[in-house]
């Protein structure tokens, strides 16, 4: 297996070599390769492969991990009340 065959997002099942195709195409930031290809919108959000991606397009543009901005968060699930969870009064 090379490293092409390497899964870097495990939840969306994305390799190495498709993150390394969508960075020689440009894209520099989390946020265009989620777009282009489902990383970071799995189960896990990221938490695994983000770190991974930000190393990969750090490495390929010669900055610092520190310098790769972080995607933009938003929870699949918001707040309820508790009333709405018992079946009460509240329930929007
Ligand atoms: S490993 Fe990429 S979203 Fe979970």
């Amino acid at each position: 297996m090379s490293d092409y065959d390497t899964i870097i997002c495990r939840c969306e099942d994305i390799t190495l070599g498709e993150i390394r195709e969508q960075i020689a195409q440009g894209k520099h930031t989390l946020e265009e390769i989620k777009r282009a290809c489902r990383t970071g919108m799995g189960p896990c959000q990221g938490r695994t492969c983000a770190p991974l991606i930000a190393s990969e397009i750090a490495k390929a543009i010669g900055q610092s991990v520190a310098d790769i901005p972080l995607p933009t968060v938003r929870p699949s699930t918001g707040p309820i009340k508790m009333a709405a969870l018992l079946g009460g009064k509240g329930h929007d």
